[in-house]
């Protein structure tokens, strides 16, 4: 049986502003969207985490029969949930291998960091769950607050599974990606201990019937994340990036030339290598765009 609970009240300060009904909420949701992808940016081997994870979200919280506002909802709070990563140090961040002790204080700060970011932004209420909780467990295990199974609010049981799939399934610079069944057999093994049991039968489900497949590897519907030749899959090509444009690894700078047909999508390495100007970080705003005009209304009914 599914239960759905309502925003839990954890020991941080409440988002007191909202918006009014007949305020258009487009901008100020493009504008959350584009500072997520910003925070993205500053690490390298984690192009689309954000979108995947928004996508994944959505599938599961259709899968469960959910209205069309709490689908927006979470897919929305899904794209947010690193959000408090502008706080951690890019050494932290991007530090190979495993943190000590003090670093992983520093890690564990980012929701609570994401949360403060937007208390007293009027679409705060919407995501907090997501941003604040995406690290609790069942077990009571997590982090930063130790809730427990009963407590654990919805936005944050599904984010978590997804968050955790995609971290799974995508590669860093110290290890390879697993495949998408040793992923699943990963989330079976930690259902009721760090995944919620339901949610995780169902994204399982998902996955075993290949819904996930044009999300996982994926930075946009239809767009595989491209390999830069020293650094691995790292390049993230946008749908309105045009054959023969110049694309760069966020990682080493280096450039390539994209070469785009309707069916293929490839990179042809330069040998040069970018300077400051052509590296700095874009968000996509056809994609965000699209995901604002897709969110924006159901978000204002609920
Ligand atoms: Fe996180």
């Amino acid at each position: 049986m599914i239960t759905l609970l309502p925003s839990t009240r954890s020991r941080f300060e409440p988002f007191e502003a909202g918006v009014s009904p007949k305020q258009d909420i487009r901008p100020l949701l493009q504008s959350l969207l584009v500072m997520a992808w910003m925070v993205e940016a500053r690490d390298p081997y984690t192009g689309g985490h954000l979108w995947r994870v928004s996508q994944y979200s959505r599938l599961l919280v259709e899968a469960l029969g959910l209205s069309k506002y709490e689908v927006a909802r979470i897919t929305l709070g899904g794209f947010l949930h690193d959000l408090g990563k502008i706080g951690v140090s890019d050494l932290i961040l991007n530090k190979p291998g495993r943190l000590n002790d003090e670093e992983c204080q520093a890690i564990q700060c980012h929701p609570e960091t994401g949360a403060r970011i937007l208390v007293g932004h009027p679409l705060g209420s919407l995501v907090k769950s997501a941003i604040l909780h995406h690290h609790e467990r069942p077990d009571g295990a997590g982090y930063p607050f130790g809730l427990d199974e009963g407590n654990l609010p919805i936005d944050a049981r599904i984010v978590s599974i997804c968050d955790a799939f995609d971290a799974m399934t995508s590669a860093r610079p110290y290890r390879r990606n697993m495949s998408l069944e040793d992923a699943l057999k990963g989330i079976k093994l930690n259902l009721h201990t760090q995944f919620d049991g339901n949610f995780g039968h169902i994204f399982i489900d998902l996955g075993r019937s290949g819904r996930l497949n044009t999300i996982l590897g994926h930075t946009d519907q239809g767009i595989p994340i491209q390999n830069c030749l020293t650094c691995g899959p790292t390049i993230v090509v946008t749908r309105n990036q045009k054959s023969g444009e110049s694309i760069y690894c966020p990682n080493c700078h280096a450039e390539a030339v994209l070469e785009k047909t309707k069916k293929e999508i490839a990179l042809r390495p330069t040998g040069r290598v970018g300077s400051a100007k052509p590296i700095q970080p874009k968000a996509d705003l056809d994609l965000i765009g699209e995901f604002v005009a897709t969110s924006a209304a159901a978000l204002a009914v609920g």
